[in-house]
């Protein structure tokens, strides 16, 4: 298999909104960014992947874009942008961008236009259609609630959205748009980036005719998902802006792809198909989630996560490569959801790590995991600030009578703002992130979870993570060795090996707050082993049995 600099990387992930605030206006910004880079530089991570920080009227915090090709005010200015990623490149950092081209903002000037008149050169930009039978052209729902379809009364027709009405989605069957965006990604790749985080990059190309889904309950609106995910040009779509944007260029590029399956992410990662690197799939995040999707709750079963992961580790093994992620800003944080954020908080956290970077594939940490801050539960919807969780509150309790204190339960277990809090930088007002009146209320819990105290502890989740890190950068075996797992239907561990010719590492990781063991099968007993890293004081003893304390994770090198 091919080497390459993206695979022995780990990439930080920032939601700039909420990382640090420079200027006490409340919300994060790009000098903010630059305050902290020594901070991830110690760290040890290679790569930035930066959300949006483009201009926006932030109807979903900059994943609605009005220019591409300019820096939001609140974020600060293009000299600043320019600044952020000289600091980087100064001291080895890559950058990559997030690039938001299945929909743009309807206050970018070519939906401006487009609405003016069926005839406006920027009219095919987007897509429109007529009503049926005086109701919307078909019956998908937005991702957001409500229908995908907005009306607009100027022309009477109506705009696909799969997100909000604000985000209408671009017509990628128009080589005018496509050639648009292949120019606004060079725009950013001659300024020096390098790479590009996509999203929704699987919703490009939707089936001809855009059908009605099936809708066996009669609902007002369901899912058009399988019409708009790995539509039938989207490999064509990837490929040309391959040769039209990226090829000259010694960049990453990771597909955020709801929907994909391993054989999907096959076709979109393998090198020699020139699309894209990686892929972030969606399935080992919705193991939780029951018939009624992402908000009807369900009790995660550790056999599950290990098939799927299991699934993906010899999926990719030969062809294509996998981003390893256990959250982001879309999503709850890890600790709260797959470990314990009360009594084994440090130790959960810590395991989850271990988990993570000793996959095969490419790590991505999310702002704040690397000191195990955890979700957050505010006691009122008005608290809340993300439209998704809104407009579903609305649409749950409001028009469907639901109950609220249920509604707001699964808030506090998959609402995004558990992911969106502010950075707890230090225990003083506002966990050091603002000077003024945060956009999101801090989590309450920053005076005893924060990157200063982190820093100084020797113990800390941080300085786990920097040794982590670090192995990467000393055992190959860590980047390129084969993955096999061992005890699969054990309910509590999660057992692996990451082979590469004499080198062996088994990993042991606990799920569980109570005591486990794990018996050493025979081929792996009386070798030469060291321990890597481990989240508890090392248990030296190598046996034929391994007892492993609440959420303990070890890792063993292993010689042959
Ligand atoms: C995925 C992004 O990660 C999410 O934050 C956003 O709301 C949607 N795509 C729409 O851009």
């Amino acid at each position: 298999m091919k080497k390459h600099w993206w695979k022995e990387s780990v990439i930080y992930q920032i939601y700039p909104r909420s990382f640090m605030d420079s200027n006490g206006d409340g919300i994060g910004d790009i000098p903010g960014i630059i305050s902290k880079l020594d901070y991830l530089k110690d760290l040890g991570i290679d790569v930035i992947w930066l959300s949006p920080v483009y201009k926006s009227p932030n109807d979903d915090n900059g994943y609605d874009i009005s220019d591409y090709r300019d820096i939001m005010d609140d974020f600060g200015t293009m000299a600043d942008w320019e600044l952020l990623l000289k600091e980087m490149h100064d001291r080895g950092l890559k950058l990559i961008m997030d690039l938001v081209v299945n929909h743009s903002s309807d206050e970018h000037e070519w939906f401006v236009e487009s609405r003016k008149s069926k005839d406006n050169p920027y009219r095919d930009y987007y897509i429109w259609r007529p009503g049926k039978d005086g109701k919307e052209p078909n019956n998908w729902q937005s991702t957001f609630s409500g229908s995908a379809w907005q009306f607009d009364e100027n022309t009477g027709e109506y705009y696909l959205h799969i997100f909000s009405k604000k985000q209408p989605d671009l017509n990628w069957e128009n080589p005018k748009l496509r050639q648009e965006v292949h120019e606004m990604m060079k725009f950013w790749l001659d300024k020096g980036i390098d790479g590009f985080r996509m999203d929704v990059i699987n919703f490009i190309s939707k089936v001809d005719g855009l059908p009605d889904a099936p809708n066996p309950e009669g609902k007002k609106y369901v899912s058009g998902s399988r019409y708009f995910m790995n539509g039938p040009k989207i490999h064509d779509y990837l490929q040309e802006m391959h040769r039209e944007a990226l090829a000259q260029y010694d960049v990453m590029t990771v597909g955020e792809m709801p929907g994909a399956n391993v054989e999907e992410a096959k076709l979109y990662t393998d090198d020699s198909r020139n699309e894209l690197n990686m892929v972030f799939q969606f399935e080992h995040v919705d193991l939780d989630s029951g018939p009624g999707g992402k908000w009807d709750l369900k009790p995660l079963k550790l056999t599950d996560l290990k098939n799927n992961f299991t699934k993906w580790q010899k999926g990719l093994e030969d062809i294509g490569w996998n981003s390893l992620y256990l959250n982001n800003h879309d999503q709850p944080r890890m600790v709260s959801r797959f470990g314990d954020d009360k009594e084994y908080r440090v130790e959960s956290a810590k395991m989850l790590g271990t988990f993570l970077h000793m996959l095969k594939g490419t790590p991505y940490i999310y702002q704040g995991e690397e000191i195990g801050m955890t979700n957050v539960r505010f006691d009122s919807i008005e608290d809340y600030k993300d439209i998704e969780t809104l407009n579903m509150y609305n649409e749950k309790v409001n028009q469907n009578g639901e109950n609220p204190a249920k509604v707001m339960e699964s808030i506090y277990v998959k609402g995004r703002d558990n992911a969106r809090t502010p950075f707890q930088w230090d225990d003083s007002e506002h966990g050091g992130f603002t000077t003024g009146t945060p956009w999101l209320q801090v989590n309450p819990n920053y005076t005893a979870i924060n990157a200063e105290q982190a820093v100084e502890d020797e113990s800390s989740i941080f300085h786990y993570y920097r040794k982590l890190i670090q192995l990467r950068k000393e055992h190959p075996v860590i980047v390129h060795g084969s993955y096999d797992i061992l005890v699969p239907e054990d309910e509590s561990i999660y057992v692996y090996t990451r082979t590469l010719e004499s080198q062996k590492l088994l990993v042991l990781l606990n799920f569980t707050n109570e005591d486990q063991s794990f018996d050493i099968p025979a081929d792996l007993q009386g070798k030469k082993n060291e321990i890597l890293i481990s989240n508890y004081e090392a248990n030296t003893e190598y046996g034929s049995a391994i007892s492993l304390k609440p959420y303990e994770a070890i890792v063993y090198l292993i010689q042959d």
